[in-house]
């Protein structure tokens, strides 16, 4: 099977995401055999490390990730680690790091198969991914991918500037752009969910749903990235990336296939019929909010203005709630909620699907409506699924309850543990991009998103407008109130 033997080049080897989320990853794909012995990873950063300094930090991140590792099998697993000190401007670097690979590779027999994959602030991808090429590295005898994390650009113009960039060196069918929601356990079970049940499939449509909400809310907030938070904001950092790869997932046709490229063009499909909004709609259908000082689990937290590299004055949002309307023939009418924010009441991530009410209640003399039926998945802390669905009261004679029937996948704590990038790092290893998002995607989620953030960076805000703590500003319930519904409160 040496179509999967490869090297993993990773820039930004010393950096959080490296030491949180990629060795544990690897180490558990290494632990679970599915990652032969014929493999390597080659960290590469500025700082001077010794590999010997690099194995003694990846050691810890897998000892820090809680993971049982056997002394033996660990040290086995570092002798595949070697570290390499680049300058990424310079090119003699560049040669450094082929010399290197080609060396690794002779010591593991690993066909020249490289993933090159970007861990490190965005402003190098481009001239790195010229080097790549320019210096050879990617002309091998066997495959190279790269992987990019998020920000994948700022606005529709950067994005499609580092795409740009990033396709001197890789083709489309090359480049792995990781959403990590994509490799949640409960997002990747929306497909199945819909289209393995006749029980959701028939009902999955304007005719019976009256409205769908995603929420996905922390308690967490900005902690030491407010750098890079203030910057960016809530609709960057969430909205154009995991909630709308959510709507997109939640919106789409079924594929013909279960193909990389089939589910993609579905999913390009839905984001195309997102309705478009103009400036003066923006805040028709969006809301903003900052948070204020507050109490999150019991403890006095600082507003966002307080934070470590945050303006004082900032107006960035840490909040967003949003209206979205899908203009096809299967979602014509039916708003799609979503609802993201930083330092609220709890971190919970959850969809909701709200079937309409049926013509009349024969049931209940004094309440005029039934309860909703409604689907809930459940993406973390718990993952699952619960129905909610009307029963008869105990021995009261025309009286309905809500009976709730749960589904728990994991009940453990899942959040942000190394699964989702364990996961989406053994699809590119295996050269399934499913689960990433096409350059498509990106674009007409950028699209949608720039005309929120140009709108909301012209006009004037009150900031704070929610405590910590809290569910958000009191506009993002009346978003829902104006249409006749309410959030469902997360369970
Ligand atoms: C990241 C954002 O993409 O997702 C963070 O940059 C956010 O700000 C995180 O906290 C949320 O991910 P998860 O998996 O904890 O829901």
């Amino acid at each position: 099977n040496n179509h999967t033997y490869c090297t993993i080049v990773l820039f930004g080897a010393t950096g959080d995401l490296a030491k949180r989320k990629l060795f544990p990853s690897i180490y558990n794909l290494y632990r679970k055999g599915l990652l032969s012995e014929h493999f390597a990873v080659v960290g590469v950063a500025r700082r001077e490390w010794s590999n010997e300094v690099f194995r003694q930090n990846v050691s810890a991140s897998i000892k820090e990730a809680n993971i049982t590792a056997e002394e033996q099998d660990l040290e086995r697993f570092l002798t595949h680690f070697r570290y390499l000190s680049l300058n990424v401007t310079n090119a003699a670097s560049y040669q450094d790091l082929n010399a290197l690979l080609c060396n690794v590779e002779e010591e593991f027999t690993i066909p020249g198969n490289r993933i090159f994959y970007m861990a490190m602030a965005p402003e190098f991808f481009g001239t790195i991914g010229s080097y790549l090429k320019s210096e050879g590295i990617t002309n091998t005898k066997g495959w190279t991918r790269l992987i990019i994390e998020k920000p994948f650009g700022r606005d529709l113009e950067s994005a499609q500037k580092l795409n740009d960039e990033i396709r001197h060196a890789f083709e489309e069918d090359e480049i792995y752009r990781i959403d990590h929601y994509l490799g949640k356990e409960m997002v990747q079970n929306i497909g199945v969910i819909r289209f393995a049940n006749a029980l959701f499939e028939s009902l999955w449509n304007n005719r019976r749903i009256a409205n769908v909400q995603i929420t996905s809310s922390e308690s967490l907030g900005v902690e030491d990235r407010g750098g890079y938070y203030d910057t960016s904001g809530a609709l960057r950092d969430m909205v154009q990336n995991h909630m709308l790869q959510m709507v997109a997932l939640l919106a789409m046709e079924p594929p013909i296939r279960l193909a990389t490229e089939e589910v993609r063009s579905e999913k390009i499909k839905a984001l195309r019929s997102l309705r478009p909004m103009t400036a003066e709609e923006v805040d028709q259908y969006f809301v903003r909010g900052q948070y204020g000082p507050g109490i999150v689990s019991g403890k006095e937290v600082p507003g966002y203005r307080s934070e470590e590299k945050v303006n004082p004055n900032s107006k960035t949002e840490t909040f967003v709630a949003g209206k979205l309307l899908i203009d096809n023939h299967r979602w014509a009418g039916v708003p799609i909620y979503i609802r993201t924010g930083k330092r609220m009441k709890e971190k919970s991530t959850e969809i909701v699907v709200q079937f309409k009410d049926l013509p009349m209640n024969l049931y209940n003399k004094f309440e005029e409506q039934l309860h909703p039926n409604l689907l809930i998945i459940h993406i973390q802390p718990d993952e699952g699924i619960s129905i909610v669905l009307n029963g008869k009261r105990i021995g009261a004679s025309e009286e309905t309850i809500p009976v709730k029937l749960d589904y728990c996948n994991n009940c453990e704590d899942g959040i942000n543990t190394p699964e989702a990038y364990e996961k989406l790092l053994y699809d590119a290893i295996q050269g399934d991009a499913t689960n990433f998002t096409h350059w498509d995607e990106v674009a007409l989620s950028w699209k949608f998103v720039d005309i929120i953030s140009k709108t909301w960076e012209t006009s004037s805000v009150s900031f704070p407008n929610y405590e910590s703590g809290s569910m958000g500003p009191k506009a993002a319930d009346e978003l829902l109130e104006k249409d006749g519904f309410s959030w469902w409160p997360v369970s």
